[in-house]
């Protein structure tokens, strides 16, 4: 079960520590800003969700120290995942060791949602909506990234993204 919590915004702190306020997150508030989380025991129940919804591509990604050649390295990809961004087509992730912190923007609130992933668990992230990933302290993730069309990787930062067609209709689809 992800744990789902308000995150602290507290920037003198390493941001792979939790940063709870101690404010949970429920599910149905997850679903308010079109997110969708599933937890799968199998790659069998993964790949048929995956399938149901017509997704065509998908990788593995490792990130832990020694996928990196040093510690600053690290950090410098790090702080690219951390800054705030979107990205123009739906995407699942499928977290199938360690573990990891997704933070999506409320963006009926601002507020930063903290999702803390484990093995198993697995978030459709919508098109549109901000977010930004990091590793826990414990500095390891297996992941899987589905997509729907050729991976594009594309992250469009905020706030330039703030006028894109994508994160328009995104506002629209949660109500705003
Ligand atoms: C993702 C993170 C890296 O989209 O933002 O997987
Ligand atoms: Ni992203």
């Amino acid at each position: 079960m992800v744990k789902a919590y308000i995150h602290d915004n507290d920037s003198s702190v390493d941001f792979r520590e939790d940063h709870d306020t101690g404010k949970p997150v429920s599910l149905e508030k997850l679903e308010q800003i079109g997110l969708i989380y599933r937890k799968f025991d199998t790659q069998e129940e993964v790949d048929q969700f995956a399938q149901d919804r017509d997704y065509k591509n998908r990788d593995i990604v490792n990130i832990t120290v020694n996928s990196f050649p040093d510690e600053e390295t690290m950090i410098s990809k790090l702080n690219v995942f951390y800054a705030e961004h979107l990205h123009e087509d739906e995407e699942i992730r499928y977290c199938l060791d360690g573990e990891g912190f997704f933070d999506v923007r409320d963006p009926f609130t601002e507020e930063w949602i903290r999702c803390r992933v484990q093995k198993g668990d697995l978030l459709v992230l919508p098109a549109g909506i901000y977010h930004r990933f990091t590793l826990t302290s414990d500095n390891y993730i297996k992941a899987l990234r589905l997509f729907k069309e050729e991976p594009k990787w594309l992250a469009y930062n905020r706030p330039d993204a703030d006028d894109n067609r994508y994160r328009q209709e995104y506002l629209t689809q949660v109500g705003l």
